[in-house]
């Protein structure tokens, strides 16, 4: 199974996937390219560790969606790449139809919150600041909804007494480093792409 992963920040879920691809911990995941739309992306670093290719792709002309020439750009290069799943690790971008569409069934997406609790933007504040006791994260597949595609799995996380919202990002992002890798994993043992 053929993976690339689309992400606009610091990457560590993308290096999650990869060291647990180095430690055979991936199933018959192999990931070929790793994309970004910002050119100072910390994943694009990974590149060279793990000895895989990265690419900065202009998602221009929009500033927060991917759309019109920028959209384009995107769906060539995955294709050109043979993909059959592209991992959304923290790709901060609305979507729209025909990427969502090209890559339909076959696109999943990693959300820091318990769907369908706190979808958008800054899942983790969100519950913070609303006082739940358990939040966590969501591995699940892209669709036309935001955030709100078929959950693949899950992984809670307590919100203690007196934590902060920085100890409670380190644990719910602890999750997401052992829960996204797992889920890649048994999708390529399932072959169900
Ligand atoms: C992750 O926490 C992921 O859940 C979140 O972005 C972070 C990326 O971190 N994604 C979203 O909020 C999507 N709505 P990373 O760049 O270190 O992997």
């Amino acid at each position: 199974m053929r993976v690339v992963i689309l992400g606009s920040g610091r990457g560590s879920n993308a290096e999650a996937i990869l060291q647990a691809q180095c430690d055979h911990r991936l199933g018959s995941a192999q990931v070929v390219k790793l994309f970004s739309d910002q050119p100072a992306a910390g994943l694009l670093a990974l590149g060279a560790r793990f000895g895989v290719e990265t690419a900065f792709i202009d998602p221009a002309p929009f500033k927060t969606k991917l759309e019109g020439p920028g959209e384009d750009r995107f769906i060539e290069a995955i294709q050109a790449t043979g993909a059959d799943l592209v991992v959304l690790a923290g790709f901060m971008r609305v979507l729209k139809p025909k990427f969502l569409s090209t890559f339909a069934g076959k696109m999943i997406n990693l959300h820091p919150s318990l769907l369908p609790s706190f979808p958008g933007l800054d899942g983790i504040g969100q519950a913070f600041r609303r006082g739940v006791k358990v939040t966590g994260c969501t591995v699940h597949y892209v669709t036309q909804e935001v955030d709100g595609g078929p959950i693949l799995d899950q992984a809670a996380v307590r919100v203690e007494p007196g934590e902060t919202i920085e100890t409670l990002a380190d644990k719910v992002h602890a999750a997401e480093h052992d829960l996204l890798p797992a889920v890649i994993a048994r999708l390529s043992a399932q072959s169900k792409i």
